[in-house]
């Protein structure tokens, strides 16, 4: 499939899919958050595909925001369908049963840094700012970064995040848990090495682990204990588990498909 604002490739089992709006610093329009959602699953239904990349062209913003032009003019009625739109992709690109990497090269600020943390991972050059600055614009995070963001770093960084609307560095980032790794430059490399680590693993079981815990966060304590209990067993069923213990039994590395 064919998108105008999204670059989707495949290579080496990774999927990269590139936000491709680069003289908006790949600002999110309705178009692009569609076109996100189509190829987030279209990479979820993607056999071949077992890790995802995302980032943003241009080499300066993995994505500035929602479109801000777009926005300037809407009622009540229709922000609050463009909110749904952009928190239903960033929930098809939670759900997908692959790990998913944001590769941060430059700005992620509002949208983009909720399209962040909707992602598994997060890797981040050291020129990259981090931040929601949407109550400048009298508004606040509207693509789920309220939700997301406090239960990453915790509700006291984040209600300063939003209030302050201070753009993160890099190495703050890493420090408050916001990105996983911090690299003076091509972040795509670094989520690279993680994704050759990822593919040697089960895709079945990473799918399960991530589904556990991403369902379990929003149980309580004890009822999400009994979910991965629920999950461990529908392990047992897959071809994965034979493969990966009889390997070590035999002492020899699996092989998984
Ligand atoms: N929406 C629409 N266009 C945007 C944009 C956005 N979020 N961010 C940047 N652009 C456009 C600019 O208007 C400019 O376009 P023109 O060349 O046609 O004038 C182009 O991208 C380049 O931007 P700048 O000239 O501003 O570049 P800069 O280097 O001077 O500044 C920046 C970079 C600090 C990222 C600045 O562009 C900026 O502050 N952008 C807005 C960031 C922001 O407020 N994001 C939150 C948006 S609201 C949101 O996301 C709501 C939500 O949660 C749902």
């Amino acid at each position: 499939m064919d998108f105008n604002t999204i670059i989707c490739e495949k290579k080496n089992k990774v999927g990269y899919m590139t936000i491709n709006r680069p003289k908006a610093l790949n600002a999110l329009s309705a178009e692009v958050l569609t076109e996100l959602g189509k190829a987030a699953e279209m990479m979820a239904e993607d056999d071949e595909v077992k890790v995802v990349i995302i980032t943003g062209a241009g080499g300066k913003a993995f994505v500035a925001g929602a479109d801000i032009a777009a926005m300037q003019k809407m009622n009540a009625e229709e922000a609050y369908d463009f909110a749904r739109l952009g928190q239903t992709t960033y929930n098809t690109i939670q759900d997908m049963p692959k790990i998913v990497i944001a590769a941060i090269d430059g700005f992620a600020l509002g949208g983009g840094c909720e399209l962040a943390l909707a992602c598994d991972i997060r890797v981040a050059s050291v020129k990259s700012k981090i931040g929601i600055p949407e109550v400048t614009l009298g508004v606040f995070p509207g693509f789920a970064g309220t939700q997301r963001l406090p239960r990453l770093v915790g509700t006291g960084i984040a209600k300063e995040m939003l209030a302050t609307a201070r753009k993160v560095g890099a190495d703050e980032a890493k420090t408050i848990g916001l990105v996983n790794y911090v690299v003076e430059e091509n972040p795509v490399a670094k989520a690279e090495e993680l994704a050759e680590m990822i593919c040697k693993n089960s895709a079945s079981a990473i799918a399960l682990g991530k589904r556990s815990m991403n369902e379990g966060m929003e149980m309580e304590l004890k009822k999400g204990i009994e979910h991965e209990a629920a999950l461990f067993g529908i392990a047992f069923t897959t071809e994965d588990q034979r493969e990966g213990m009889t390997a070590f039994l035999e002492k020899r590395p699996a092989n998984f498909k």
